[in-house]
This record gives structure tokens, sequence and C-alpha cells, in this order.
């Protein structure tokens, strides 16, 4: 079988790693006839030259792609009247429009990499944040009010069917997982404000209906500013994090500065019908066109798509490829040679996208 991989390389560092990606995925042996890559436009520069971040062509080639690949997207200044951002909305339109309700960020720290936690090394840190993607705050994007230019809001949204699903989603992986490095045990942590808010209150109770289905599986709860701590202190701990949309898009950051940083953090966003892949950095501007920016994260990501892909249509050499993609960034990044500027090393984009590729076919 063939897929269609729609590749939106976006704006700024976007298409440095988008193409680093593909190249990577051309060179697994057996793949490239598999795969069949249409690219699309989208993002603020989309915007700056037609006044459409968004295009609808791109959209329904997204939607009847088998899975959609992205660089980055969005650039500051590049803003609609009411001074949000334009390039965004390809993602944020994507995630509603084909309700990609699970948002995967994995967390691990790979050899070669020197996390700024001093007492964690490589293989101490490996769990994965579960970010419910299409309700939560971000569901007010353009939905929110500015009265008489003197009170603001965005209204937050939880609804049953959105905790249901993504908390099933999370116990589901945690099933599939070994379990947290400290002490083995498979657990789903609740990352959420249920002390505060009764949206999050809400969130907690009907956690727990799912999770009484669940009783392998421990079941967690932090607070998200308790959880700030303990992601520094004791990421070990940790197995499977369930959280709120907003909540997610801040923690996740704040768990990739503990395994490289943001140039280490592939994101897969699915739902039940389609899937897009992208790391969760943004188009970082300052250092785009200068072959420096970090493609790891958009390779891994690719790596989460090729496994999606893999498990959906049980095709058994998409997961060994997955496999294989993953191997190969972990062998480059412990060589060292592998290790971009941000990572302490020297090597360029597409140093990264040549030593990947040759890695996979070793
Ligand atoms: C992410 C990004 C996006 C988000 C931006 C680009 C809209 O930060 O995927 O984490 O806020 O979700
Ligand atoms: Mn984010």
């Amino acid at each position: 079988m063939q897929y269609t991989i729609a590749v939106v390389h976006g704006d700024g560092i976007g298409p440095e790693v988008c193409s680093a990606t593909v190249a990577v995925l051309r060179a697994v042996p057996g793949l490239a006839s598999k795969l069949d890559f249409r690219e699309y436009p989208a993002g603020a520069d989309h915007y700056r030259r037609t006044g459409d971040a968004f295009p609808d062509a791109t959209f329904e080639a997204c939607k009847a792609a088998h899975a959609i690949l992205h660089g980055a997207a969005g650039l500051p200044g590049v803003t609609y009247p009411d001074g949000t951002e334009t390039g965004i909305d390809f993602g944020l339109q994507l995630r509603f429009r084909l309700d990609l309700y699970a948002n995967l960020r994995p967390i691990k720290l790979y050899p070669g990499i020197v996390s700024p936690l001093r007492h964690f090394s490589p293989g101490q840190i490996d769990y994965v944040i579960l970010r419910e993607n299409t309700e939560g705050l971000y569901a007010a994007r353009d939905g929110g009010t500015v009265l008489r230019g003197e009170v603001a809001s965005d209204t937050m949204l939880i609804t049953r069917k959105g905790v249901e699903r993504i908390t099933r989603a999370a116990f589901e992986l945690a099933r599939r997982r070994n379990g947290a490095l400290r002490d083995g045990k498979r657990r789903v942590t609740l990352c959420d404000k249920a002390n505060v808010l009764r949206s999050y209150a809400f969130f907690r109770k009907v956690f727990n209906e799912v999770a009484a289905s669940y009783p392998d599986i421990e079941t967690d709860y932090a607070y998200v500013d308790a959880m700030t701590v303990h992601l520094v202190e004791r990421p070990d701990f940790y197995d499977v994090i369930v959280t709120e949309n907003m909540f997610g898009d801040i923690i996740s950051d704040l768990a990739a500065a503990t395994v490289g940083g943001m140039g280490m953090s592939p994101s897969g966003e699915t739902g039940d019908h389609h899937g897009f892949f992208q790391a969760s950095h943004g188009s970082a501007p300052t250092i785009a066109g200068k072959n420096v920016a970090n493609p790891h994260g958009t390779i891994l990501s690719a790596a989460l798509m090729l496994r999606w892909l893999g498990e959906r249509h049980a095709d058994r050499p998409l997961t060994e490829a997955a496999d294989i993609v993953e191997r190969a960034v972990a062998q480059v990044l412990a060589s060292g040679a592998g290790l971009t500027r941000d990572l302490g090393g020297s090597a360029s984009t597409s140093d990264v996208a040549r030593l990947v590729s040759h890695q996979v076919q070793a």
C-alpha cells in the first residue's frame, strides 16, 4: 500500500527541518516507494502574500492524505487585526477541523544529550504527555470577546465526550508502555487545577469514571503548578500524563527543556481518522535560513507518524521503519556527530539529515 503524505513546510525554520525529515524518510530502505510526499502551502508567509494563512485547497489535501507532516508555522508580527497570530491557524484549524483530539508528546532523554537536571542521565527520563487537543481554553480561539476596550474573555470548554476519549487514550497508552522508570508501575497522572475551577473538577470526575475500567493501572493526580516542580525534581516517576489543552502546551515545553530543549520535542496529533505530525517547537525565525536548526524533533515526529500509520493499517514494515528512524536518531546523537548547536555540538541541519539518512541504511 502507498501512503499520501501532505507536507506543509511553513515558516522560519519549518522548511529546513521538514526537508531534512523528508530526506531521512526517503533514505529508509523500502520506504521511498511507500510514501508519496505532496507539498502544500500554509502559514504566516503565505498569509502575507495572499491574505490566507490556510488555503482551502491545502485543507482538502490534508484531509485526503493518509497523514500530514509539518515543519513549523507562524511569524511574530504577522497578525490579524485582533493581535493574534495568523500562521498558527494552520495547526490550530487542523486540530479542530480534523478532530485531532490526542496530542502525544514523548519526553525522552537520549544518550549524548546532557539534561539540565544534573541527577538525571539518559535512560532515566522517559514518559509521555497526552495533551487534550481540541477543547479546553484553546477552544475559545476566534471566539473570545473584547468589550468596549475594557473587558476581555475567553471561555474554557470541557465536555464529557472530550474527557472520556482522551482519558481512554491515556490508559490504553499506559497499557502498551512499560510503566514509570522509577518503580516500573503503569501510571496515568491527571494534571489539572481541580481545586480551583469547576471545569477541572468535572474533568477529574469524568477521568475517575473512565479510570475505574483500568484497575491494572495506577491513577495519580497533580495540580499543574506542583507539576512544574515534579517534572524537574522527579521526572522518572511519570509514565503517562494527561491534561487539558493549555496546560499540556505549557508543561510540554518545560518537559522538553529537561531532555535537550525544544529541538528535541516530537509530537503527534491524532484523532480517529487523521494524523498530523510536527515538533512542538515554533518557527524560530531568528535562526531561520542558516542551516543551524535542530531537525531531530521533526524527524522523531515522523517516526511517530510511521508508527501511527503502521498500526492503523496493520503494515509491519512501516512500524519497523519507525523503529529504524528512532534508533538512527539515537545513534547519531550518542556518537556526538548529530549534536546541533542547541545541543552543544556543531552539526548543521543538513549534517543531521545526512547522518541520520546514512544511519537508517546501516
Ligand atoms: C504547540 C504550539 C502551538 C500551540 C502554537 C504554535 C499555536 O505552541 O503545538 O505547542 O500553542 O499549541
Ligand atoms: Mn506549545
